[in-house]
C-alpha cells in the first residue's frame, strides 16, 4: 500500500520543490527495533515505512498517502491540474492524491473522488463509496462531475496477491476500464492520468490511448518505489472521440 497509514499493500505499489522529501529536509529514516511478534512480511512492510523518506514527508505535511508525491511530481511535469480543473479521481483512498487535486485546482475546481473503500470526508471534494467495474458507479462518478472532465486520473489498484501475473492483469483491466470512462467523461483537449503494471499486455492499452490522445508518456515519478513494476500513462489532448478505434 502506498498510504502512510495503513498496513495493507497494492499492487505495484504548491509546485517545484514541493513535490518531494528533500524540500523540507525531514526525510530522516529510522530503524525498526524490533521485528517481534509480527509476520515476517509486515514486519518487513513496517521496516520499510519507517525507512521511507516520502512517508515521514507525507506525514509532515498532512498528506494521507505518500502517493500524494507522485501526482505532485507528475503534475510538476506536466502540468495538468490548473485552477478551476474539473477532476475524477480514481481509486483514491486513503485520500493523498485528493488533496494534491484540491490544492491545485482551487475553490472554483471540482473533485470527485471514488474507491471501493470507503473515504474519510475531504473539504471540497466529493467522495462517492463503489467498485468501479460497475457500470451503476460509473454513472454516479459521470453525474457527480456535473459536465466534461479536465482530468481523469486512475491510481487503482486491488490489495496485491504476491503473484506477478494476476496482478499485473489485474491491474491493467483497471486501467483499461479508466480509459474506457476518460473516453465518455474527458472534454477534448483533457487528460487521463492512468496507473500500469508492467508485464506484457501494457503495450495494448498504450496503443488504444496513442489513438484517443495527440501525446502518451510512460512516466515512473521518482516516488514510484523503484522496485514495483508500476508505471503511469500521461496521456495529454484527448481527441474527443475522433480518434476511437477498437
Ligand atoms: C494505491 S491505492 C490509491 C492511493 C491514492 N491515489 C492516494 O493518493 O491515496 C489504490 C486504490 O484503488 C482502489 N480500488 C481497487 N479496485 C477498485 C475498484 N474496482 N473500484 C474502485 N476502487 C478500487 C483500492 O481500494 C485502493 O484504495
Amino acid at each position: 500500500m502506498s498510504g502512510s497509514g495503513r498496513g495493507r499493500r497494492h499492487a505495484g505499489g504548491g509546485r517545484g520543490k514541493a513535490s518531494g522529501p528533500g524540500a523540507s529536509g525531514r526525510g530522516k529514516t529510522r530503524r525498526m527495533k524490533s521485528a517481534k511478534g509480527r509476520s515476517l512480511s509486515s514486519a518487513r512492510w513496517l521496516e520499510r515505512q519507517l525507512a521511507d523518506p516520502y512517508v515521514a514527508e507525507a506525514r509532515a505535511r498532512g498528506y494521507r498517502s505518500r502517493a500524494a508525491f507522485k501526482l505532485l511530481q507528475m503534475d510538476d511535469r506536466f502540468r495538468f491540474l490548473s485552477r478551476g480543473a474539473r477532476v475524477a479521481d480514481l481509486g483514491a483512498a486513503p485520500g493523498g492524491w485528493v488533496q494534491v487535486a484540491l490544492e491545485r485546482c482551487g475553490p472554483k475546481g471540482r473533485v470527485v473522488a471514488l474507491d471501493l473503500v470507503e473515504m474519510a470526508p475531504l473539504e471540497g471534494a466529493e467522495i462517492l463509496t463503489g467498485d468501479f467495474r460497475e457500470a451503476r458507479v460509473q454513472e454516479r462518478a459521470r453525474a457527480a462531475l456535473g459536465g466534461p472532465a479536465d482530468v481523469v486520473l486512475s491510481d487503482m489498484a486491488p490489495p496485491a496477491s504476491g503473484h506477478a501475473r494476476s496482478d499485473h492483469l489485474r491491474v491493467m483491466a483497471l486501467a483499461e476500464a479508466a480509459f474506457g470512462f476518460a473516453e465518455e467523461a474527458l472534454r477534448p483537449g483533457g487528460t487521463l492520468v492512468v496507473k500500469g503494471l508492467q508485464g506484457g499486455t501494457e503495450g495494448e492499452l498504450l496503443s488504444r490511448l496513442k489513438r484517443a490522445f495527440a501525446k502518451v508518456r510512460h512516466v515512473k515519478p521518482k516516488a514510484s518505489r523503484p522496485d514495483s513494476a508500476e508505471l503511469y500513462l500521461v496521456a495529454t489532448g484527448f481527441r474527443g472521440g475522433a480518434g476511437r478505434a477498437r
